[in-house]
């Protein structure tokens, strides 16, 4: 199956299973938002919590926050959010389509990626095991010429991005002969930045001033709350706050599905350090969240490091972390080292210091910031992305989502045999305690084959199966998602059983 079916049956396999629907379905969708099913927010959630958990919990000098989403208009004019949140937008004049301008010249880059891939394969083939990729990347004269064009294209794509120089980019794409993927023309307008704040409307504001912002990110209302959490928590630095909630985006370019939304979840966490320490602790948050990603079972080979072209206004360093979707390398988390640009902006604008005294220096200073900032909506898909496969089994295919059993929407589903003979009693029995712990699913419906696929295709990890043996010998029989294998298990263990397996517990141990 090519990567763009793999992507398409992902995404159809999320409305089947009531992972993700459109928004306002039945009133023909409303482009880049989406809603979250009955499985979807399940795993969302686990998703939610193990961030969660792995940032106040493991950490004793990380605390959490829950900011409002409506904040002071001021706030995006401190962040230079109203006059630099923008990005630069190029029209075809044939299909009438936007696109990000960057973006365009982002995939182009990637296209030359691959090819770079394919010539690598095709060597590593020819000349067997003695075959050294990373001589040849800096050898073969193809591979390299293909390298020179990548580079090429990030510097003058930053040239024309940091010194505003638009018409820099128009000609980029020009130069590239990049064409629209509708119309195929190279018909384009010039480049231009449009704002992606979305704003709505609070009367009665201080000062006259009534037009709000919706958040584009949520780490501006973890640095207005700097000095509240420090003095109250009497945090001593490097310390850090963490916050998960809602941000808006006016995408002009939404595509891939979830990947790029309109209404989108951030899971960030700002940590304030001594200046000077910064780039110590920008390492450090790069490997820890790394090492995290992985915990998860996710592939190594499919994350990459890339580091910013452009740094934003804010930044003294950045890296994205990527995910390889099966349309190519994408962000999914971004760690940039902020300085003590956010919290000196919101000192000029609001009038109010916000300041750390360091009792051993007996100094005052504005600390500097280390930020981790992840798209749970992105780590969602990547999670399908990884977990979805589809398998041979008995001359027939089933779908499983091999997901991690601390994340799977439903922890286990127990199913009676048959619908007689006091099966069903005893399957109520064992639901009602399980109940209390686990997410758990009972059903007597359909032959147990079916009941099974049903459960491989939402990633439950364990299948509970109650017959006439369980009524005489008290025990049960466990089928395992991943390898079909199944044994018997006492059903006063089937607790302990799961809380060892399925518990966000069995991830955090990864950590430490
Ligand atoms: N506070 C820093 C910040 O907001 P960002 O790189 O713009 O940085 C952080 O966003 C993360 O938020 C991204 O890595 C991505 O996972 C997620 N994200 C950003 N825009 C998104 C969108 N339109 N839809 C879904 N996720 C998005």
């Amino acid at each position: 199956m090519s990567q763009p079916e793999i992507f398409e049956k992902v995404i159809s396999h999320c409305k089947e299973y009531g992972f993700v629907f459109p928004s306002s379905d039945i009133y023909g969708g409303l482009a880049a938002v989406y809603d979250y099913g009955q499985n979807g927010v399940e795993l969302r959630n686990n998703l939610r919590q193990y961030w969660w958990k792995s940032m106040t919990q493991l950490n004793q000098n990380i605390v959490g926050i829950d900011a409002a989403i409506f904040m002071h208009p001021k706030i995006w004019k401190a962040s230079g959010h109203v006059d630099g949140f923008n990005d630069p937008m190029i029209d075809n004049k044939d299909s009438k389509k936007r696109y990000r301008a960057d973006v365009l010249l982002e995939d182009h880059q990637e296209k030359i990626r691959q090819k770079i891939e394919k010539e690598i394969d095709k060597a590593a083939k020819r000349f067997g095991e003695t075959f050294d990729a990373a001589l040849y990347r800096t050898t073969n004269p193809r591979v390299v010429e293909y390298q020179q064009k990548i580079d090429q294209i990030d510097a003058t794509l930053k040239e024309g991005l940091e010194t505003g120089n638009l018409a820099m980019i128009k000609q980029l794409i020009e130069d590239e002969g990049i064409v629209c993927p509708i119309s195929g023309s190279k018909n384009w307008t010039d480049v231009r930045q449009f704002n992606l704040m979305y704003s709505t409307q609070m009367s009665a504001l201080e000062g006259g001033e009534d037009q709000l912002y919706l958040r584009p990110e949520t780490a501006q209302g973890i640095f207005v709350n700097f000095l509240n959490v420090q003095k109250t928590g009497r945090m001593k630095l490097p310390f850090g706050i963490a916050q998960t909630g809602k941000a808006f985006r006016n995408e002009i370019v939404a595509r891939q599905f979830i990947m790029r939304m309109k209404e989108f979840e951030q899971m960030e966490m700002q940590f304030f350090v001594k200046p000077g320490t910064e780039l110590d602790w920008y390492q450090h948050w790069k490997e820890s969240r790394l090492k995290w990603h992985q915990s998860l079972g996710i592939k190594a080979t499919n994350y990459r490091f890339h580091d910013h072209v452009k740094l934003a206004h804010y930044a003294n360093a950045a890296v994205d972390i990527e995910y390889n979707f099966p349309f190519g390398f994408k962000e999914v988390e971004g760690i940039h080292s902020r300085t003590d640009f956010d919290l000196g902006k919101h000192e000029e604008f609001s009038g109010k210091k916000l300041r750390y005294f360091d009792p051993e220096t007996n100094e005052s200073f504005v600390p500097f910031v280390v930020e981790t900032s992840i798209g749970l909506d992105r780590l969602f898909l990547l999670t399908l992305c990884e977990a979805y496969q589809e398998e041979e089994v008995d001359g027939d295919t089933r779908t499983v989502l091999k997901l991690h059993p601390a994340i799977a929407p439903v922890k286990a589903a127990i199913l009676p045999l048959v619908k007689k003979d006091g099966l069903p009693e005893l399957a109520e029995k064992i639901y009602n305690e399980l109940r209390l712990d686990f997410n758990v699913y009972i059903e007597d419906k359909d032959s147990i084959g079916k009941r099974y696929r049903r459960m491989d295709a939402i990633g439950t990890p364990f299948c509970i199966t109650i017959d006439h043996d369980s009524l005489e010998q008290g025990d049960v029989t466990v089928r395992y998602r991943d390898t079909m294998e199944q044994t018997r298990v006492k059903i006063e263990d089937l607790r302990n059983m799961l809380q060892n397996e399925v518990s966000i517990t069995s991830l955090l141990k990864k950590l430490i």
